[in-house]
């Protein structure tokens, strides 16, 4: 089998691919800008089926289905059917804002998703309707219980930190995962084209763990290779908790991942301004030029991205459409 691996020697087996610009929530720190020609373009049930019957023979083994929301898309259920039909993929996971997820997690397990990660940034409801702009956060809830019963673990939840926005929902979201087989992780603001949010509300992952020593005692924990946080548990806990950190401190030295948007562009870093454009290949089925340009890619991978605090530069473009 063919491999794919970048010019400093990293294996790429991991792709995020949005599947969606679209999306049923307005979050606060998410570019809200999304042009109405980048809405509607989208790869249907049978470009997703070659992209990935194309990149499983390239030695892509793990697939995240991204959005803007995954879970708007009426066919998702399919799209994780054909993914999952070729047998080098092993693993097809999903981030998803959790609202619809009450009624989908059980179709999803049984198309054979692995797990989900869930987006949740405040367990208080009228400063989730302040961040999101929607008074989903029962169905949030809902859809994570959902999600624990059917066996879509294990269970991430990803919180945003912002100060001066949730600083009180750390130890709330930390609970989750005393009780429940829930990882919780909770990631630094990346700033987003256009806006001076995240000059207001950047906060260190430091603060965080700060706050939660100072209620509870943490140990440090293993996480699976290749991830990007770092883990820790309170004693006791059936969870975890962690930090993901592309602000003050990167994890490029391992990056496994190249990112597909909704409308065909590889991006090989989420900081890239370089992408490769793989939309006619795909829409034409024309499979060689499609492996051609996915090595390309790759080749085109930075060794990292810069500092974030100090360049201004380096911001990412659409969130929507590059998936987080
Ligand atoms: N900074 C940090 N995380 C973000 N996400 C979306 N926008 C940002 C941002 N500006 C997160 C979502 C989701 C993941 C895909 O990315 O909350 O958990």
């Amino acid at each position: 089998m063919e491999r794919l691996i970048d010019r400093f020697g990293r294996r790429i087996t991991y792709i995020r691919f949005s599947i969606t610009p679209r999306c049923n929530f307005d979050c606060i720190y998410c570019s809200s800008h999304i042009s109405e020609r980048a809405k509607s373009k989208e790869f249907n049930l049978d470009d997703i089926a070659f992209l990935f019957n194309t990149a499983s023979q390239l030695g892509i083994k793990k697939v995240r289905l991204t959005g803007g929301e995954p879970l708007v898309r009426k066919d998702i259920t399919d799209i994780v059917k054909k993914i999952r039909v070729n047998k080098e993929i092993k693993e097809i996971v999903l981030t998803t804002n959790g609202s619809l997820l009450k009624y989908l997690a059980k179709p999803l397990k049984e198309a054979g998703l692995s797990r989900v990660n869930i987006s949740l940034d405040s367990m208080r409801r009228d400063i989730f309707k302040k961040i999101t702009k929607r008074d989903e956060f029962n169905n949030v809830i809902e859809g994570i219980k959902k999600s624990v019963e059917v066996g879509l673990v294990p269970i991430k939840v990803n919180a945003v930190l912002m100060r001066g926005i949730n600083e009180e929902d750390v130890i709330p979201i930390v609970e989750l995962s005393l009780h429940y087989p829930i990882i919780v992780r909770f990631i630094e603001l990346m700033p987003v084209k256009g806006d001076n949010f995240w000059k207001d509300h950047y906060m260190p992952f430091s603060e965080a763990l700060n706050i939660i020593r100072g209620k509870y005692k943490l140990i440090k924990s293993k996480g699976a290779i290749g991830e990007v946080a770092d883990y820790y548990k309170v004693m006791g806990s059936k969870g975890k908790v962690g930090f993901i950190t592309p602000v003050s401190q990167h994890f490029c030295s391992n990056c496994n991942r190249i990112r597909i948007t909704a409308s065909g562009k590889i991006y090989p870093c989420l900081f890239s301004e370089e992408y490769v454009d793989i939309w006619e290949s795909v829409k034409a089925k024309r499979r060689n030029e499609l492996i051609k340009l996915i090595k390309r890619s790759v080749e085109i991978k930075p060794k990292e991205h810069g500092p974030i605090e100090l360049d201004d530069r380096v911001f990412i473009e659409n969130m929507r459409e590059l998936g987080g």
